[in-house]
């Protein structure tokens, strides 16, 4: 949704805030327009008195993704709750509910509370929720709101005593969707590690007033040296658990059964699998939760897309270019851009040299022979093949690798047309 100063909506209200210091690269020229207003002027990100670093998403390519997954989900009978975590911005969570996602995904109470505030109708939780005062907050919004619809994990028979203890005290008055997490091997992160214990959760739930089972999940992202074969396996593993409790009864009282999986990396896994579900007793929800697919980038996820397997299938577009200034060029090899650890998402992969902009001319020209080595807090050491022409004042475009380190770099982030035309801004909550 765009940012509309009209609207009564919180997205709407996000164009009145005022653009001004808190917001790194934003125009100082701008400082006191709203940021509706600003879009409004559709300035050049180059020329219309951006500072470096800036980081850029694209508009075409963000629509491109969201297009994309929807069809995919969709072609493949997936029910779709992107990861929220990645992005952490509301205007991005409506736009993925218009492209018809069931809800948004979260991994912790507040990001829960982010997408209420704007109107998120169904999250789904993935951690076991264990806090006191989360709980009592979401008791409060599943009695104001009877189509608020929210689902976490358990994986604990402690986590359920915590959440039965906490909603009792809360006064909770409906109960609150649950679905046993199925860990994705002993060696894996959260997650319940065997199927008898899965049984013990699910009687303990049944005692419990508060609760209501409502399905089984898991990600296979952490599925121990992870490759198809061992995602497939821990897969049907989740399914057949599914089975064995629809068998039991155990989902007679829901209108629904839901069965979740799926990051980024294996979501055709997810879908092959979940299309073997045979039929049950009631109608599966088969929710699959990519995040990082809305951004896309230019390391970790384009190695690991699965559309590498299935191009016939389409292919995400790294959307997001970070700008940086060289700002020193002590000798023929080394430069130093100004955009650091503050700026640029590092804990998978440093950032990509891919263009340079030239300061003299504004030409764009490939970065050949110019690597990106290292980044301090607020520099990028940049090595340059001998001849290489680099000087002080030129703009480095860099790709990324890992959406949700860069996102949270940024509050509000530029959109940015084809030929560098600003039309609207990302605000951010992290
Ligand atoms: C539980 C869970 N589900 C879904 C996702 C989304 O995966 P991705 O970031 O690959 O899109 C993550 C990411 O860490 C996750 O931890």
């Amino acid at each position: 949704m765009a940012a509309d100063p009209q609207s009564d909506h919180p997205i709407g209200q996000l164009a009145d805030e005022r653009v001004d210091h808190r917001f790194k690269a934003l125009p100082p020229d701008a400082e006191g327009l709203t940021v509706g207003a600003l879009a409004a002027q559709r300035r050049n990100l180059f020329t219309g008195g951006f500072t470096t670093p800036v980081l850029a998403l694209s508009a075409e390519s963000v629509e491109h993704n969201l297009a994309l997954m929807e069809d995919y989900s969709t072609r493949h009978g997936l029910a779709f709750a992107p990861h929220g975590k990645t992005s952490m911005s509301p205007q991005l969570f409506a736009r993925q509910v218009a492209h018809g996602a069931w809800g948004i995904t979260v991994a912790v109470p507040h990001q829960a509370r982010v997408c209420r505030a704007f109107g998120i109708q169904r999250i789904f939780l993935a951690n076991e929720l264990v806090d006191a005062a989360a709980l009592r907050w979401l008791a409060g919004e599943l009695a104001a709101d009877p189509d608020f619809r929210f689902v976490c994990y358990v994986d604990s028979l402690r986590g359920i005593e915590l959440m039965d203890a906490a909603l009792r005290e809360a006064g909770a008055n409906r109960p609150v969707d649950v679905v046993i997490e199925l860990a994705a091997g002993d060696a894996a992160r959260t997650g319940v590690r065997d199927e008898a214990t899965c049984l013990d959760l699910a009687n303990a739930i049944a005692a419990a007033d508060t609760l209501r089972l409502v399905g089984i999940a898991g990600y296979e992202g952490e599925v121990p040296d992870a490759n198809a074969e061992r995602v497939a396996a821990w897969l049907r593993r989740l399914v057949a658990l599914v089975v064995d409790f629809d068998k039991a009864g155990r989902f007679a009282d829901l209108d629904e059964i839901v069965l979740s999986a799926g990051g980024s990396a294996w979501f055709d896994t997810v879908a092959e699998v979940f299309a073997e579900v045979p039929e049950l007793s009631r109608p599966v929800l088969k929710l699959l939760r990519s995040g990082a697919y809305v951004s896309h980038d230019d390391g970790h996820y384009r190695h690991l897309t699965p559309f590498n397997r299935h191009p016939d299938e389409g292919a995400l577009q790294p959307a997001f270019r970070l700008w940086a200034q060289v700002v020193s060029r002590p000798n023929g090899t080394q430069a130093f851009a100004n955009a650091g650890k503050r700026d640029a998402a590092y804990d998978l992969d440093l950032p990509e040299a891919q263009v340079v902009r030239s300061a003299r001319d504004g030409s764009v020209r490939p970065a050949d022979g110019i690597a990106v080595t290292g980044l301090s807090d607020q520099h990028a050491w940049i090595s340059t093949e001998p001849g290489t022409e680099l000087e002080v004042g030129d703009w480095v475009g860099m790709g990324l690798s890992h959406p949700c380190t860069s996102f949270d770099k940024w509050q509000l982030i530029p959109l940015v047309e084809a030929d560098g035309t600003v039309s609207d801004f990302v605000r951010t909550f992290f």
